[in-house]
């Protein structure tokens, strides 16, 4: 068996400031048994597989480290388990955009998609906005409730699939940084579609998208489940929208540990605000 399970399970046990002689205790073993798993001596009997992972609250796959190739699932699962918040602590700097565009004078909802462990999330919910994330991969939500309950701000996380969730509360303000690559075109219509409709009037969405160019080389971290959006893709499903910011740029990235350069359209769109008569009507 060819797994992470060893590393997973330190981490697992690292981040719930576990013993190894409290995991043992839990599962009726001996503490030897844990270091050996942890050392690559030895595995668990199937049977503790489930067991371990309701202690984590994690799923088994996560645990063995194991991605589906049916199941749209993602590496940064594994990259989340650790203590470090892999994406550390900082905000895209359209977060503070979305403070001036959208100040929370008055209770804002506001949807994250793809929200990594949560630090954008959390960020909105400290600045008072009603806050609500979703991501595909566990650990990244453990992260982000985590967060949350240390910052002391209340979030709606989520694991959900952007490819199958589908919006039926209404948002004031829709952000999604880094995410959207993992739509494969074929979807793109149908769940912008969906964010549009579920969107107040004069609420607005920010996004970016990895845009692909000739001569650039794809990231070397790229999964086979991300694609790559083309030039002016994204600006022209909000068409209908007003847009407060549009920008494509070039700049240089890190992830991986290899530095490669991305390409990356950004927008601000604002759906039509409600008219004067529209407004008087609704109070
Ligand atoms: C590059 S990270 C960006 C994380 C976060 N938005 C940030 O800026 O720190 C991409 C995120 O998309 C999530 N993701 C990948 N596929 C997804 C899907 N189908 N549905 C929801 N989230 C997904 C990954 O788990 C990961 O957290």
């Amino acid at each position: 068996m060819n797994t992470n399970f060893a590393e997973n399970l330190y981490n697992l046990r690292k981040a719930a400031r576990m013993t190894q002689e409290q995991l043992a205790e839990k599962l009726g073993i001996s503490f030897q048994a844990v270091s050996k798993w942890e050392n690559k001596q030895a595995y668990p009997d199937i049977e503790l597989l489930p067991v371990i992972a309701d202690i984590f609250k994690v799923d088994i796959d996560a645990l063995l480290g194991y991605q589906s190739k049916k199941l749209n699932t993602t590496h940064y699962n594994q990259k989340y388990f650790g203590e470090e918040y892999y994406w550390g602590n900082q905000v895209w700097d359209k977060c503070y955009e979305v403070l001036r565009q959208m100040p929370p004078i008055r209770p804002l909802r506001l949807l994250d998609i793809g929200c990594g462990e949560g630090q954008v999330a959390v960020f909105f919910a400290k600045n008072g906005y009603l806050v609500s994330a979703y991501d595909i991969s566990e650990a990244g939500i453990e992260k982000g409730k985590h967060l949350a309950e240390i910052s002391n701000v209340s979030v709606d996380f989520f694991k959900a699939d952007m490819l199958d969730y589908r919006l039926e509360n209404e948002f004031d303000i829709i952000y999604s940084s880094g995410a959207l690559q993992y739509l494969p075109e074929v979807r793109r219509q149908d769940v912008i579609d969906n964010m549009k409709e579920h969107t107040a009037r004069g609420g607005i969405h920010v996004l970016n998208v990895f845009v692909e160019k000739p001569f650039l080389a794809l990231p070397p971290d790229w999964e086979d489940t991300e694609y790559a959006w083309k030039t002016g893709e994204l600006f022209g499903y909000y068409h209908d929208w007003k847009f407060e910011f549009m920008e494509e740029k070039i700049f240089d990235c890190n992830s991986g540990g290899v530095l490669h350069k991305h390409c990356m359209d950004v927008m601000i769109a604002r759906k039509e605000p409600l008219r004067k008569e529209e407004h008087d009507k609704e109070d």
